[in-house]
């Protein structure tokens, strides 16, 4: 019988944070064992909710947005998003450049399908959300890592990406704030960013999915704002700032220049065309969700859970030895480092161990596209509660482990 396979294309890309070792842990579930899971930025799990007044609303519209909308949007909600474009100042904006997507994860895939060639390199942080890196792989680019070093509080290290600029070179992708390591980019490496690719005619790809997710006073800027004579697609969306990523609402914001790019930005409408259009229901909401203020504010403030659950976890990384952190301001996320006690070499195997052993489910470094096995990423969702008693288990299964 003739068999099949996954594409070629499929072969070098892969998604860890639903891979063998959340597979094993839903195997485990199964067992009866109850499994702490560190591992997702999904927050319904974690007993985050929507807002109610949004819910309703979007109950009320169902009905009436049975039908594709057209493929960009509807024109209110791409109105809605064009003025909270004009809010954080992004230059040269056009209603008609906006296009919803569901989720932002859609219009990455799509924006990166018509645009790359076999041999066009794309600049990919490291660590990066692997999706980046899957995405350019399968739209049959060539992702190139950047190092964001952790020296310097996870910045992205401008001498590497220029050191990796050539010919072949075609964009640069940019998460801020970043997952996995929530760290939040100052002016000055923005502009550093943003000159690069002005100087080298490069496309900017600016992934702003936690641009409201920010804690300890600090702000988001957007990269675009510093780039007015480069080509800047910027990503932004519901999911995580209204907690509402089942919805699937996402959207990109095209600015800058865009003389040099007209064909690509026609072979963009073309995708988002065959894909007919994104969710309608969740597309009525949009507006609302950008006027008002998020509710998540007040969980980013001292007494807040998402503030709170920070501490139970960064408190709890001080305790164990050979675990360090760089504290994350931004998202939910914490990207700690293993030292060389314990000897890993394979942090697939160590995340496994850590599974079967502690019963606590993180995603390994090397998943995030990070060089070397000695980091994981923490998902800061779960309650104080869930969290202590995983740090806990995490300390224990540390003391005395080291890899053969
Ligand atoms: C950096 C980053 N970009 C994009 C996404 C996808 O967001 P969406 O739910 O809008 O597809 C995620 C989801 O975790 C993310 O962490």
């Amino acid at each position: 019988m003739r068999t099949y396979g996954r594409s070629d294309k499929l072969k070098s890309v892969q998604y860890a944070v639903r891979g063998p070792v959340a597979e094993k842990a839903n195997q485990m579930e199964q067992q009866g064992i109850e499994v702490l899971k560190l591992n997702i930025g999904n927050p319904a799990p974690f007993g985050f909710r929507a807002p109610q007044n949004i819910v309703d609303e979007m109950k009320a519209n169902i009905e009436d947005n049975e039908g594709y909308s057209h493929s960009k949007g509807l024109p209110d909600t791409r109105q809605a998003i064009y003025e909270y474009a004009l809010k954080k100042n992004l230059p040269n904006v056009n209603v008609d450049e906006i296009f919803t997507g569901n989720g932002a994860s859609e219009l990455i895939t799509m924006t990166l399908n018509a645009l790359l060639n076999p041999g066009d390199e794309v600049l990919v942080p490291a660590p990066d959300y692997p999706l980046w890196t899957g995405s350019v792989t399968l739209a049959g680019g060539t992702p190139v890592h950047y190092l964001c070093d952790e020296k310097s509080d996870w910045m992205p290290d401008i001498e590497d990406i220029k050191s990796k600029i050539n010919s072949n070179t075609v964009g640069i992708v940019v998460i801020n704030p970043n997952n996995p390591t929530g760290a939040i980019y100052p002016d000055e490496v923005l502009q550093q960013i943003a000159d690069l690719a002005t100087e080298h005619g490069l496309i900017l790809f600016s992934d702003e999915i936690y641009d409201r997710i920010l804690m300890d006073g600090y702000e988001h800027k957007s990269l675009a704002t510093f780039a007015p004579d480069a080509f800047t697609l910027t990503f932004g969306g519901l999911s995580k700032s209204h907690m509402m990523c089942g919805f699937r609402i996402g959207w990109l914001i095209l600015c800058g220049k865009r003389d040099h790019v007209k064909d690509y930005i026609a072979g963009l409408t073309v995708l988002a065309s065959m894909r007919l259009c994104s969710n309608v229901p969740a597309q009525t909401v949009v507006r609302h969700c950008l006027e008002d203020k998020s509710e998540l504010e007040a969980m980013l403030l001292p007494g807040g859970r998402l503030y709170e659950q920070r501490k139970v976890v960064m408190e709890g990384i001080k305790d164990i030895a050979g675990m360090s952190v760089v504290y994350p301001h931004g998202a939910f996320y914490c990207f700690p480092k293993l030292d060389e006690r314990f000897n890993i070499h394979d942090d697939q195997q160590f995340a496994l161990d850590m599974l079967e052993q502690a019963h606590v489910l993180v995603t390994h470094g090397t998943g995030f596209n990070w060089p070397n096995p000695d980091h994981f990423r923490i998902v800061m969702l779960p309650d104080t509660e869930t969290l202590a008693a995983a740090m806990k288990n995490i300390g224990s299964f540390l003391d005395g482990y080291r890899q053969k």
